[in-house]
């Protein structure tokens, strides 16, 4: 069977750690879609792993496949390989024909957009992934099969450099360097798939992953990012450029809906909201400069909700992990919610961090929304809509610090109770059960209610 593991909300909602978990159970663990934008941090047998791009479970002896619907950086893929193999591991990983490289051009004119876009910018993680989406829409991309056939590789490269090129030195007015050279290129990438041939990694993902199903192995998908920032379902263009929510798990591996459809599709929350990134957020305490719309025009949100604020920022750890700079935060937003759980279908939820709102004295939620003069319970189709949305909020009694490691232990019940009355109102307004609960950073730090494998 597949269990297919979603953000609900904006990317870094602690997918991570559910799949973690429950990978436990899985033989196989995919990923669908995205690239090295996804940073994820797995800690086994004490020693940490920073990894972007392989899927976790490769660090725990499963199969991890980058399916079709991935966008791949060679170079970071055999770096995060190589980095495991130096500390002992043997990763197996395997990677789809299918699926499309990002080649040094696409995050070099990722760059170059982004500076450009100015207020329309996303605030992208400039790993060339759009780029590199755009030229798989174009029919102008580079797939992984084709690193395996130099005269394919030599034919797309000589089609595609001089546009490129074109692009960032006539319409952007840079200079370009060896990114841009196809003979450079050419070799770089020949031997990239000359070891992906050498180390047989590559697969027909679909066929991969069905004859697993079909032997009656269990197969993860996991998804990278969040709903909200699905290229379709989410806040364009204030987007990533691949779709995170639950259909992306077949067109991005190959394996059919209805597969996909009769396992489970749990959909991971965080207790609270985080963004790295602009555009609107109807639910944002205070606000983050350089990242909050007309931060400047809005200055003074307020003493109490600036300090709130960094309360929730500090004791979440809401600082990117590369660059440290402070993510903005907010109180959960159903109506996005709501359009998560629709738009996937889910089976169940994994609510995370709820050790992160405790010893507040009320914890608020935006319950709806008011939208030119009506309430409304889901998010509008254009982030244009959802910026005019004024959040209405229903207000929760806090609940105390308590040592969670032994709630973890004990179970559902040891979750104080107006902590449970929180994850109730959620779980019922989703119309979906709790499978588990993330009280704390580490593995061993979530309440299981339900194991969607067993
Ligand atoms: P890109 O995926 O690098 O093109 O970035 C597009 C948007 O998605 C930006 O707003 C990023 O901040 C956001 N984004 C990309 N990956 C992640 C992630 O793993 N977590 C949270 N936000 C992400």
């Amino acid at each position: 069977m597949t269990v297919t593991i979603v953000g609900s909300q904006l990317g870094d909602e602690g997918k991570g750690g559910v799949v973690d978990l429950y990978g436990d159970a899985a033989d196989v663990v995919a990923r669908y879609q995205g690239g090295d934008n996804a940073g994820h941090t797995v800690v086994h047998d004490g020693t940490k792993y920073k990894l972007s791009l392989v899927p976790s479970g490769a660090v725990r002896g499963k199969v991890g496949v980058l399916g079709n619907g991935c966008v791949i950086n060679p170079k970071t893929l055999f770096d995060e390989i190589d980095t495991l193999r130096e500390r002992g591991l043997e990763p197996d990983v395997r990677v789809a024909e299918r699926a499309h490289v990002i080649l040094p051009y696409h995050r070099t004119l990722d760059g170059i957009e982004e500076a450009e876009k100015d207020d329309l910018a996303a605030g992208t993680t400039k790993r060339g992934i759009g780029p590199t989406y755009e030229d798989k829409a174009g029919r102008r991309g580079v797939r992984v099969g084709d690193l395996l056939d130099p005269d394919a590789l030599r034919d797309r490269l000589e089609y595609v450099v001089p546009q490129k090129k074109a692009l960032a030195e006539n319409v952007f007015g840079t200079e370009t360097g060896e990114e841009f050279d196809i003979d450079h290129l050419y070799e770089t990438y020949r031997e990239y798939g000359e070891r992906l041939a050498d180390e047989g990694m590559t697969v027909d993902c679909g066929r991969f992953l069905q004859e697993r199903i079909d032997a009656g192995e269990n197969v993860m998908l996991e998804g990278a990012q969040g709903t909200s920032i699905d290229i379709d379902h989410g806040i364009y263009p204030y987007v990533t450029s691949s779709n995170p929510t639950a259909g992306g798990a077949s067109v991005g591996t190959g394996l059919g809906p209805t597969v996909i459809g009769q396992g489970e599709v749990v959909g991971i929350v965080k207790a609270y909201l985080s963004r790295v990134g602009t555009g609107p957020l109807p639910t944002e305490l205070g606000g983050v400069e350089g990242q909050t719309p007309d931060y400047d025009a809005n200055e003074g949100a307020g003493e109490d909700e600036e300090e709130l604020a960094t309360y929730i920022r500090d004791e979440g750890g809401e600082y990117g992990t590369v660059t440290g700079r402070p993510r903005r935060v907010g109180w959960l937003d159903m109506p996005m919610l709501r359009h998560a759980a629709r738009a996937n279908g889910f089976t169940g939820l994994a609510i995370n961090h709820i050790d992160v709102l405790a010893d507040l004295d009320e914890v608020k939620v935006g319950h709806s929304y008011e939208f030119d003069g009506t309430e409304i319970l889901t998010m509008p189709p254009t982030t244009e809509a959802w910026g005019r949305c004024e959040a209405t909020f229903t207000s929760f009694d806090g609940w105390p610090d308590v040592d969670w490691t032994t709630v973890a232990e004990d179970g559902y019940d040891a979750i104080p109770e107006n902590a449970r009355t929180y994850l109730e109102y959620v779980a019922e307004e989703l119309d979906a059960p709790i499978y588990a609960v993330g009280v704390g950073p580490g593995r061993e730090e979530t309440v299981v209610v339900e194991n969607p494998y067993e």
